[in-house]
């Protein structure tokens, strides 16, 4: 039986809802072994699935577990997504910035398992700042501040995690319905009501071409539909890191200054961007109103206050926020022109300096990462510093050979 629903996939047959159900749930109770999801999963990366297997596989993972129910929280509800990048704490700025405009954000977040930490990871690199909220926590925080940020507490999507780790070592992870469904289940088992989602297009992103990511944004509004969610999309480059620092402390730190007013340029227009569509969704308003409102919380300070809350009501304490490792300074080794950072090989030297995991079980050095000095198209004379980096680990020589591209 299960046998032979991965040869119809393999030969590139619509399946029902019906046998999708006996491969996954089966997967989940043990009875189909790796082996064979391993085999169909490479099936569906081959010969695609049409949208109503999506459809079907994206209920069958939010059935597989718990939802969260919201309702007593009586606004709109607005959730934010990215399929993950280099630098990205936009997370950390933008969440502070539509709650500071009345727009509710409940956020349930992850842990990085790739090169660099996840959301989850950076807010636990502030001292005592909990990230294990309990259900009657979340709905009393959202309800008093109106911002939650924690780690997945109920048993939300179990199947897609377990599926996950499954395509995380086949080779499997690209696959766009299974990135479609995956990313939804969660978000819909998580019980806001309009979504954004931040695809990453690159080099140091999952996703690497214009494409993909048009059919990966066309696929996510589908399903929302069906879901009567409404979702948006952003489709935003990731060749090179976002913003300056990388690593879990390092990026607390720079998603304050950017609340602060320090920082411009593509890291805060990406966070702009995000911010305006959620305002816009959540108070039912034009884009170019909700722009203003997050502009103005901005430079009002009223956005950065909003993190100091929700870092005060999880516990935190801002005033331990320093970086406690060896610095080395990286040198531009001739003058020119910089004209790219690598974002995946600047993400592989973060991990080596002990920001990121490489195992699940691996232990996140918060202090370790590393900071970049100098903007894409600047000149630079040879003996400048391009970066700073940041580690506890015994290193005697750090390997940056192509993450600096200078002519
Ligand atoms: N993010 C997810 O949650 N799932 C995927 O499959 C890819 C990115």
């Amino acid at each position: 039986m299960i046998i032979d629903i991965i040869r119809k996939k393999a030969c590139n047959y619509e399946l029902t809802k019906e046998e999708l159900e006996t491969i996954f749930n089966g997967y989940l109770t043990g009875f189909v072994k790796d082996y064979q999801m391993s085999a169909f999963l490479m099936a569906i990366c081959i010969n695609d699935m049409s949208d109503s297997e999506i459809f079907a596989l994206t209920d069958i993972f939010i059935k597989s577990g718990d939802t969260l129910d919201l309702s007593s929280i009586p606004s709109i509800k607005v959730d934010k997504h990215s399929t993950g990048g280099v630098g990205d704490k936009t997370t950390l700025i933008v969440a502070p910035l539509v709650a500071s405009c009345n727009v509710p954000v409940i956020k349930m977040s992850g842990r990085g398992l790739g090169y660099t930490g996840g959301t989850i990871d950076k807010l636990e690199s502030i001292p005592s700042f909990r990230v294990d909220l309990s259900e009657e926590e979340i709905i009393k925080q959202a309800q008093e501040i109106g911002l939650v940020i924690t780690s997945q507490t109920k048993n939300l999507a179990p199947l897609d995690k377990k599926i996950y780790a499954l395509r995380d070592v086949t080779a499997t992870t690209n696959s766009i319905p299974l990135i479609a469904s995956s990313i939804m289940s969660k978000k819909i088992a998580a019980g806001t009501d309009k979504i954004i989602i931040d695809i990453k297009v690159g080099d140091g992103a999952l996703i690497k071409t214009n494409n993909e990511a048009e059919r990966l944004s066309s696929l996510l509004i589908k399903i929302g539909t069906y879901y009567q969610k409404e979702v948006r999309t952003i489709i935003s480059p990731m060749d090179q890191p976002l913003g300056y620092n990388i690593g879990n402390k390092l990026e607390v730190i720079e998603a304050l200054n950017v609340l602060d007013n320090k920082e411009a340029g593509p890291l805060l227009d990406l966070c702009l961007d995000l911010a305006s569509n959620m305002i816009a969704m959540g108070l039912n308003i034009s884009l170019e109103k909700a722009r203003e409102l997050a502009l103005t919380n901005l430079k009002n300070g009223k956005a950065k206050e909003k993190f100091y809350e929700l870092v005060k009501y999880q516990g935190g304490d801002l005033t331990k926020l320093t970086i406690d490792a060896k610095q080395y300074n990286i040198k531009a080794n001739k003058s020119g022109v910089l004209k790219n950072i690598d974002a995946l090989l600047i993400a592989k030297l973060s991990q080596n300096l002990g920001a990121g995991r490489k195992n699940k079980e691996d232990k996140i050095d918060y202090n370790a990462g590393i900071v970049i000095k100098k903007d894409i198209g600047s000149k630079v004379e040879e003996g400048d510093i391009l970066a700073y980096l940041y580690t506890n680990l015994d290193i005697k020589d750090f390997d940056i050979n192509g993450i600096f591209e200078i002519s």
